[in-house]
């Protein structure tokens, strides 16, 4: 006999089934404008006549928003309601943006690929990933952890003195306009296979003031013409999952050519990380979600294999090859490595 009661099991899944509903009731809210709203205390009346919103759905909607914490009564009196917890937190970080694309990312693109998990399993032909809403959305959300990879990178020995950086499958060019900030003598060249992305790194790029020392290219890595041994750092931002693993050793090799002796190579990736770390912030079970849901599209693979890419790399002829990890329980990680001195 199992020693958890089954009550606990019972609150399990209440708090389950409320985590799905906490998701909907933060996008309405934000979408609705109704948490801006309650930054200053509101009851349900003021809020109805305000909105124009229907009368009973809203009364509805704040008594499950404040049940959930997102709202609370500041007055007694009359109810009157105001912004509260994660709710707030969300209006107020800097990173609201992408927190925000991420609950839009959940609803809008892993709720329906979900709904068709069972059909997938059973073998029908898996979607394409790359409409440019969904594209956007994914480049936004990314940009969550771009600070702390940023930093990460520069712990990272040799980038700091990099001086012409290529950046693959640049995407908005955010993570090229934080390394050319960063780095005043640095230029940068920006690939990217979407030209309606590469448009939006190119405004990115404008900006910043960096259009000097910075190009973006639209097409597809492996079909570029690059010069051999011009560059000193290259980037593979989130987008090692676009190539499947049996062209790992094509992609690097072409990769280690671009690169001048001793130049590096950084690779980004999620880790479904086992540390505790990682499992106490949930990051393991929001790793382990990503990966499926790249694997269930036709034309993007799962998180890599890292003894796999280890291996890959020092084929190619790499040097060095090491990690450098930036999330708690390093559940996302720099893999990087260096050519050697003389490629010979
Ligand atoms: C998930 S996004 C990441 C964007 C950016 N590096 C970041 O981390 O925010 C991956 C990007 O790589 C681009 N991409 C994928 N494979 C590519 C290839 N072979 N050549 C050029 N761009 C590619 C995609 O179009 C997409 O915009």
């Amino acid at each position: 006999m199992s020693l958890i009661p089954s009550k606990w099991y019972s609150r399990a899944f209440s708090l389950t089934v409320a985590s799905f509903t906490r998701v909907h009731l933060l996008r309405t809210g934000i979408a609705l404008g109704l948490f801006e709203s309650l930054r200053e205390p509101k009851t349900g009346n003021q809020l109805v006549q305000e909105s124009q919103l229907a009368p009973d759905l809203l009364q509805a909607w704040l008594r499950a928003a404040e049940t959930q914490g997102l709202i609370r009564v500041t007055r007694e009196r009359d109810r009157a309601y105001v912004v509260a917890g994660l709710a707030r937190w969300l209006l107020q970080t800097p990173r609201s943006k992408s927190l925000v694309a991420v609950l839009d990312q959940l609803v809008e693109n892993y709720g329906p690929l979900h709904e068709r998990m069972p059909e997938l399993l059973r073998g029908i032909e898996r979607p394409d990933f790359g409409t440019d809403e969904v594209a956007g959305r994914a480049a936004e959300a990314s940009r969550l952890i771009e600070r702390s990879a940023l930093e990460a990178l520069a712990r990272i020995p040799g980038v700091r003195g990099s001086k012409r950086v290529l950046d693959i499958g640049c995407g908005h060019g955010t993570y090229l306009t934080g390394l050319l900030l960063r780095y005043r003598d640095a230029h940068g060249l920006g690939i990217e296979q979407n030209e309606d992305v590469a448009e939006i790194a190119v405004r990115n790029l404008a900006e910043a003031d960096l259009v000097r020392r910075s190009e973006v290219r639209v097409g597809e890595f492996m079909a570029f013409d690059l010069d051999a041994g011009s560059f000193d750092l290259i980037l593979l931002n989130n987008s090692l999952y676009y190539f499947a693993p049996a062209t790992w050793g094509a992609l690097l090799e072409r990769i280690f050519s671009r690169l001048v002796p001793r130049g590096l190579l950084a690779i980004q990736v999620p880790v479904v990380s086992d540390r505790a770390g990682s499992r106490m912030m949930g990051h393991t079970a929001n790793t382990a979600a990503f990966d499926l849901y790249l694997r269930a599209h036709n034309n993007l693979y799962g998180l890599p294999d890292l003894a796999l890419l280890h291996t890959v790399l020092r084929e190619t002829g790499f040097e060095t090859v090491a990690e450098t990890s930036f999330l708690p329980g390093g559940a996302a990680r720099y893999l990087w490595a260096r050519a050697p001195a003389n490629e010979n």
